[in-house]
């Protein structure tokens, strides 16, 4: 049994930089045709200057694959319209984190209201520039993603016409905020569909499943998993792939971030299959994405097929999610 997909994409990736870059990007570049790439480096791309020569690795360490690389600007409240309009070239998209909610994200927004940040989201949404966000506040870690969507319905509100993108969502809330607001889209996590607390914390604790968001209970996962398996028209593949050393994540002090890039395609579609939704899988991984963003990937034919992956102990310094575990599917070919 096999199953083709049309130019696979990830719509939310960390590539990182220098020796973990070239360790992870070939990865993706491998079985993905895009990505749209986070900004969370340190310190973060907020010029075109540095953007353009992040990218420049980037490509560098694909080779040749066909694989486009989606550039995104770190938010910040004082870009200036004159500065958008020549970064709209450069860029998909711009990313919201608050500040100090996740890894690298110290220099983002405080208080996020729309009135403060008018003037970034004001020129965005003239410019058809998509915002993307780290949706949680800093209240109990359980309740963060929900107390957001307070914030994420004043934007919505406020900025009609801006395409607002709620990353890695992970609640039924967030699910329920699609419908109310036109302009709301997602992206959801393979983790976050397979996993809720209990994988990470119920037992002995889980370090490579520790990522921000949290996973959350089941009825969370139940509403993500049912967004995902239909092809939700507002919802897309995005992996949050987020490689950190094996040092810094099997220690005191873990690092947040599931390592998912080179397993998702084969886990996502065993997914699909024991749901009976295989029909739905391409517009979950690429055709959502492509009129959401109205991107036009790299032509890649990515075929699976039923048959055991073992999946790697590591990939370098990285531990994958299933390390050492057997997938029932495999990729077998990629033209
Ligand atoms: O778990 C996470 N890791 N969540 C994020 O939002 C950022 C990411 C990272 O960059 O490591
Ligand atoms: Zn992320």
């Amino acid at each position: 049994m096999t199953i083709s997909l049309n130019s696979p994409l990830d719509m939310h990736l960390h590539l990182r930089d220098q020796e973990m870059l070239k360790v992870v990007a070939p990865l993706s570049a491998e079985i993905f045709a895009g990505a749209v790439i986070m900004p969370n480096l340190v310190p973060p791309i907020t010029t075109i200057e540095v953007l353009e020569s992040y990218r420049d690795r980037i490509v560098e360490s694909i080779g040749d694959s066909k694989f486009a690389p989606w550039m995104t600007l770190f938010f910040k409240s004082d870009y200036d319209r004159e500065f958008l309009e020549s970064a709209k070239e450069h860029i998909k998209a711009i990313k919201l984190y608050p500040a100090g909610i996740t890894t690298n994200s110290e220099g983002g927004v405080s208080g996020i209201d729309p009135k403060s940040l008018a003037q970034t989201l004001g020129a965005m949404s003239d410019l058809g520039i998509p915002l993307l966000v780290h949706g949680e506040s800093n209240g109990f870690v359980m309740d963060r993603e929900k107390e957001f969507g307070a914030v994420y319905a004043q934007l919505a509100e406020a900025f009609p016409d801006l395409k607002i993108v709620m990353e890695h969502i992970t609640t039924k809330e967030s699910a329920k905020l699609l419908e109310r607001y036109e302009n709301l889209y997602a992206t959801i996590t393979l983790h976050h569909l397979l996993i809720t607390l209990d994988d990470v914390a119920g037992g002995m604790l889980q370090p490579h499943l520790f990522c921000k968001p949290i996973a959350k209970r089941p009825e969370d996962r139940e509403a993500l998993l049912r967004l995902a398996l239909e092809a939700h028209p507002k919802v897309m593949f995005g992996s949050d792939s987020a490689p950190h050393p094996q040092s810094a994540k099997e220690s005191y002090g873990c690092a947040a971030g599931v390592f998912t890039a080179p397993i998702a395609l084969q886990a996502l579609t065993g997914l699909f299959e024991a749901h009976n939704a295989l029909d739905h899988i391409q517009a979950f991984v690429s055709d959502n994405a492509q009129s959401i963003y109205g991107v036009k990937p790299p032509q890649k034919i990515v075929t699976l097929e039923k048959k055991p992956f073992e999946v790697p102990d590591n990939y370098g310094e990285v531990v994958p999610m299933f390390a050492a575990d057997v997938l029932e599917w495999s990729i077998q070919s990629i033209d």
